[in-house]
């Protein structure tokens, strides 16, 4: 297609491409030495809490079928893929000997990418604490600070000759929300000091593993991938202008500020001052941070935030939660993804890269996932096989628009990652919402077919709009 037959034509070498994590697609848990995680201790102790019982053995068996998804990846049109590394394969005890098994699949898969011009973005963290090192306290601990910089430094020495594109961890506030306040994920512990220090610990190993990647003098950039929740206050009262802050400090500046800034914002050090939250620091872990900020930034982007000022005085006799600042509502005819039950709200999208380019100095960033999960897909599937997943392009594009629009208006971006590739299993939810442009068929040994979403895809990429 000619470039003046489209209407939302994208920068030149523009990253179109995807985004998925080891512990969602790899599988083979326990093979070629890889050590436990926490999904793999907690799915062995409690598997009823995961959709049909499926745990992460059974994710889609990448570790084994990743010569024929590479193909895949080709053929729905991407030049850039995240993956993350598992840190229990690189170490099965999380720190100490490297596991050579794992480092010549990773080697193959980075060179892979390469051999098909496929730029690999490699993430160091997606949720997969090493079971030893979760047994030392895991994110709450220090001496777990330093098992990942070693972790880091050895990924960044091993494939950092290839790899351009660091990560150094994905959603650090998914770890401190799903595992220390709403018991989504292990150690489902409920206790706020404990989320600030594992948030701490974020951005600290975050700024460490930065700098360590800086003292090796590799060709690439290093950065972040945030999940950011636009936070949106219902009116413009003081009360609720205010709620809507607080949820912003929380959710998102306490992380977007020190990996951008390298500062925590003020107002938010008050605010848990104020509660006796602040987390224990060494002398120098402030500087560390002051002195290591990105280069990149990746932006999930998902669903906004609607809050309002609290209605009633919080409890205080249950456990402190963030939702002692502010409330949620429920926003009158807002836009929902039935089967996953967030809110679709495009222009989010807009919203965030506005505030990077006017706030956070227009820093290079992309979006490093944005997707819908739905149920049942095989509901779509047509007399040839192809599940047609309209709603999903519906879905890319309308959320496309709002990018362009943002490029168009001076932002920095430079990709779009969808989240998924192949369907993948999603930590409590299994199967249950599919995400991928390549469905897997569970019953049929994890028989990959592109959907036609896949195909959509190929065609964005090739003519870098639609
Ligand atoms: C992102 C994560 O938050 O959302 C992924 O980085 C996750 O790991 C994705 O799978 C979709 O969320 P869910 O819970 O529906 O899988």
């Amino acid at each position: 297609m000619k470039t003046s037959e489209l209407t939302y034509v994208f920068p030149k070498d523009f990253w179109w491409g995807s985004a998925s994590s080891a512990t969602q697609m790899e599988g083979y848990s326990k093979a070629d030495g890889k050590g436990p995680n926490i999904w793999d201790y907690w799915y062995e102790t409690e598997p009823n809490r995961f959709f049909n019982g499926i745990g992460p053995n059974h994710t889609s068996q990448f570790y084994s079928r990743y010569e024929e998804d590479i193909k895949l990846l080709k053929e729905t049109g991407h030049n850039s893929f995240r993956f993350s590394i598992s840190w229990s394969r690189m170490f099965p005890e999380g720190r100490g000997k490297v596991n050579e098994k794992a480092v010549h699949f990773y080697n193959q898969v980075i060179n892979r990418l390469l051999d098909n011009e496929i730029e690999p973005f490699v993430n160091l963290y997606h949720f997969d604490m090493p079971l030893a090192l979760q047994n030392e306290g895991g994110w709450e601990s220090r001496s777990v600070v330093e098992a990942y910089v070693e972790y880091a430094g050895t990924c960044f020495a091993l494939f950092g000759d290839r790899v351009q594109k660091w990560f150094t961890h994905n959603e650090p506030i998914v770890p401190v929300e799903c595992g220390y306040l709403y018991g989504h994920h292990y150690p489902a512990i409920v206790d706020f000091k404990k989320a600030v220090q594992v948030a701490f610990h974020s951005m600290l190993t975050s700024a460490k593993a930065i700098e360590k990647y800086r003292s090796l003098s590799l060709p690439g950039k290093i950065g972040i991938i945030l999940n950011v929740t636009p936070s949106y206050p219902r009116s413009e009262h003081p009360a609720d202008l205010d709620a809507a802050e607080k949820a912003d400090l929380l959710f998102n500046r306490s992380f977007l500020d020190p990996s951008v800034k390298g500062e925590f914002p003020q107002k938010l050090v008050e605010m848990l001052e104020e509660e006796g939250f602040l987390p224990s620091y060494e002398l120098g872990d402030l500087d560390i941070i002051r002195e290591n900020t990105v280069d990149l930034l990746g932006i999930n982007y998902y669903q906004p935030r609607r809050v309002k000022a609290k209605e009633h005085l919080p409890n205080r006799n249950a456990p402190f939660m963030p939702e002692f600042y502010f409330d949620t509502y429920d926003m009158p005819g807002k836009k929902v993804n039935p089967y996953r039950g967030w809110e679709i709200y495009e222009k989010g999208i807009f919203d965030i890269l506005k505030n990077l380019q006017e706030n956070y100095g227009n820093i290079e960033c992309f979006i490093s996932e944005n997707g819908m999960g739905v149920e049942n897909e095989e509901r779509f599937i047509n007399s040839e096989g192809i599940i047609q997943d309209e709603y999903r392009i519906s879905f890319y594009k309308d959320h496309l628009k709002w990018v362009h629009q943002a490029i168009q208006e001076g932002a920095n971006v430079k990709g779009y990652h969808v989240w998924t590739f192949v369907d993948n299993w999603s930590w409590l939810n299994a199967y249950k919402n599919r995400y991928g442009l390549v469905s897997v068929d569970l019953d049929q040994n994890y028989k990959r077919t592109i959907k036609q979403s896949g195909y959509w895809y190929k065609e964005l990429a090739t003519n870098n709009g639609f």
